[in-house]
């Protein structure tokens, strides 16, 4: 024998304690047209019909990294909540917000899967499906902008990071920057309030009821998604939630961040990071705050 017993106890008990701290795969969440992946973190101690989070990687990402560059899973097994952290395999790792399908209610695209993968998670675990949110980085932005313009039913809020509006890659060939018409992520797509919300509301023409409320960060010195996708996105979700601009507010949450409010400051707040490039950092107790988790 060349292993003590307690030796290969220590090192089951190791072992095991990296197996508790891994997202979980699920593979049959319902329909999934564009063949993503579906990975659960739910805490050993969860809320009462919990929140869910969704959260978003960046182009080139993967849930699993960024489970691990975010703190969203620890503060998860502190306050309860669970998060699905999707992976896209396609398009340079980027979520489709460009087709006719993705950017539609129910149109076959990532979205769909998305949101399947939700419905499946308020199912198995009595999840509160009045606290569904989501968030997501660069293209994870992006595809939060979408999710929220095209399930408004099923999303209370978002917060998100150095992305664009939902709509602004429609028509471009790819969501990748390898693949997209860069116009959009150069901040050339520039329209009213009225016409983002013309163009919104095309995506699900039924929904007769309010959009989810919004938070976006984005840095002032991003040369890879331009700034002015700060300000369109703004206005695209200031014409659907009815609001518009009332203050800024310098050094909020941090030195040199700008909190730019709209209205009273629950449906839609802008934050725009002085010196912050490509991207802005994950301010995941922020977002806690603004869920109301
Ligand atoms: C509010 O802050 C943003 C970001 O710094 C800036 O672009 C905008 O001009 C400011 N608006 C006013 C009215 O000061």
């Amino acid at each position: 024998m060349y292993f003590s017993t307690p030796s290969i106890a220590a090192t089951l008990a190791a072992l095991s304690a990296t197996v508790n701290g891994a997202l979980v795969r699920v593979n049959d969440f319902g329909s999934n047209p564009t063949n993503l992946q579906m990975n659960i973190w739910v805490p050993s101690k969860l809320a009462e019909n919990p929140a869910i989070i969704l959260v978003l990687h960046p182009c080139g990402g993967s849930a699993e990294s960024y489970a691990q560059m975010t703190k969203y899973n620890s503060l998860a097994d502190q306050k309860g909540f669970i998060n699905i952290f999707a992976s896209t395999k396609k398009d340079n790792n980027c979520w489709d917000v460009a087709s006719a399908k993705a950017l539609k209610h129910d149109g076959g695209g990532d979205n769909q899967g998305l949101v399947n993968m939700i419905k499946y998670t308020i199912d198995k675990y009595k999840a509160d499906p009045k606290k569904v949110f989501a968030t997501g980085s660069s293209s994870g932005c992006m595809m939060t902008n979408v999710l929220l313009a095209t399930y408004p039913d099923i999303f209370a809020a978002g917060s998100r990071y150095s992305g664009v509006a939902a709509g602004c890659l429609a028509g471009s060939p790819g969501a990748s920057p390898q693949t997209a018409d860069p116009t959009c992520a150069n901040g050339k797509v520039n329209k009213t309030p009225e016409q983002w919300v013309v163009q919104v509301k095309a995506m699900y023409p039924e929904w007769t009821g309010t959009y989810p409320r919004m938070a976006t960060w984005h840095g002032e010195a991003d040369n890879f998604v331009n700034y002015p996708n700060l300000a369109e996105q703004l206005k695209e979700w200031s014409g659907l939630l009815g609001v518009t601009f009332s203050k800024n507010v310098t050094n909020t949450p941090q030195s040199g961040y700008t909190q730019i409010v709209y209205g009273d400051g629950t449906k839609l707040v802008g934050y725009s990071a002085k010196g912050v490039g490509h991207t802005v950092p994950a301010h995941e107790a922020d977002d806690l705050k603004w869920f109301g988790l």
